[in-house]
């Protein structure tokens, strides 16, 4: 069992987060076998760096003028709506689109003159169906191993190994056009796992798949990222985003409109919820419409649901102190954070969920050769 313990993960700057790093205790709690293991996960390096990248497609601008940088080791999730531009960037960092405009240096490699050198750093799960429907699965990954120059051995035992995580052990030997969506999924997913790359990027690796599949690809990508693979994703799922990232950056129209750790993202929107049941709803309302900190006071299903302009784990207490100097009874309070879905329709005026589900529409049909 592998038990990570995130002991220390600052909502500052970023900078001052990388330098102080995040220090993750990581007990490995085998049977008897009790091994304790303590590194920082950040390094203070640039894995990725990108500067004024654009992209065109004809006359219309996909990627308009894009900066950022990736640290090596973090896990970087790059957000946005259908549309925003996030495959079109991630097309550019592996070498499938030329870079038209801008910089990009990936691994201390320069993408525009050295996209050889690039491409041996790199693993990449495409957001589209990339299998061949005639190899079996392990067809594809002796393939990939070969591409990849892997050693007879080592490919062996990474396709054992790549086998096993991703459940297919009963579909060794059958083609892929024969495997459910899923297990396409997951057969892709290992493979772009074979060679173990120093940046693994992941074009919604989990699109379509049960929730326990999801799960099980998260516990494993994070044991490849605690051994030194950077991933760079994108995904609809906000709550995978927010467990797993330690930096998003948000990108619509092309740019980059919000950048932060999940917390510092959430916290920035200062809208924190408290849902209060007291004994007097009006006589509250009128007192809490007076406070500072309270920027919206409504009626809710079970009384009141108040929203506040500060962080609410410090507001909740004056505002039940408040209503109790008044004579009014506190029935029940909950507190709730914002969450990454509230953040990412903060910013660009529309619900994941949404183009989550238009994206699901677009999920390739078979594809016939
Ligand atoms: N080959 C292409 N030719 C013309 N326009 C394109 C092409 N590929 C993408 N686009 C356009 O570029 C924009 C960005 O597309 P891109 O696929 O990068 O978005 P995305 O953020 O990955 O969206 P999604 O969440 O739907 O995957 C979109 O307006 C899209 O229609
Ligand atoms: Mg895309």
């Amino acid at each position: 069992m592998v038990i990570n313990l995130f002991v220390m993960k600052p909502a500052l700057g970023r900078d001052l987060s990388h330098a102080i790093g995040c220090l993750r205790l990581k007990l490995d709690i085998d049977s008897q076998q009790y091994k304790t293991g303590l590194r920082t996960i950040k390094t203070m390096e640039n894995i990725i760096e990108v500067n004024g990248l654009e992209y065109s497609y004809g006359n219309f601008k996909a990627v308009d003028g894009i900066s950022f940088f990736v640290r090596e080791g973090e896990i970087f999730s790059f957000l946005g709506p259908n549309g925003a531009g996030k495959s079109t960037v991630i097309n550019i960092l592996t070498t499938l689109l030329p870079v038209q405009k801008g910089s990009v240096i990936i691994a201390g490699y320069d993408l525009a003159t050295q996209p050889e050198q690039v491409r041996r750093s790199i693993g990449i799960v495409f957001q589209d169906e990339t299998l061949d429907r005639d190899l079996t699965v392990k067809e594809t990954l002796e393939l990939h191993g070969r591409i990849y120059s892997m050693q007879r051995d080592e490919r062996r035992r990474r396709i054992d190994e790549i086998i096993k995580l991703v459940e297919l052990e009963d579909k060794r030997d059958v083609r892929t056009r024969n495997l459910s969506g899923g297990m396409k999924r997951r057969l892709e997913i290992g493979r772009g796992l074979m060679t173990r790359p120093k940046v693994l990027f992941l074009d919604e690796p989990t699109i379509g798949l049960d929730t326990q599949t999801r799960r099980r690809l998260w516990d494993y990508i994070k044991l490849v990222n605690d051994s030194g693979t950077t991933i760079f994703l994108t995904t609809h799922y906000m709550d995978e985003a927010d467990q797993v990232s330690d930096w998003i950056d948000i990108v619509d129209h092309g740019k980059i409109i919000a950048s932060g750790n999940p917390a510092k993202l959430k916290n920035a929107l200062g809208r924190d919820m408290i849902y209060l049941e007291t004994s007097d709803d009006e006589a509250s309302m009128n007192m809490l419409k007076g406070l500072k900190a309270v920027m919206d006071v409504k009626v809710a299903a079970h009384g009141l649901a108040v929203t506040i302009n500060t962080d609410g784990t410090h507001c909740l207490p004056l505002i039940m102190n408040r209503l109790r100097d008044g004579g009014i009874r506190i029935i029940g309070a909950n507190l709730k954070k914002p969450t990454l879905d509230d953040v990412f329709v903060h910013y660009t005026g529309r619900d994941i969920r949404n183009a989550g589900v238009e994206k699901l529409h677009r999920i390739q049909p078979r594809r016939s050769r």
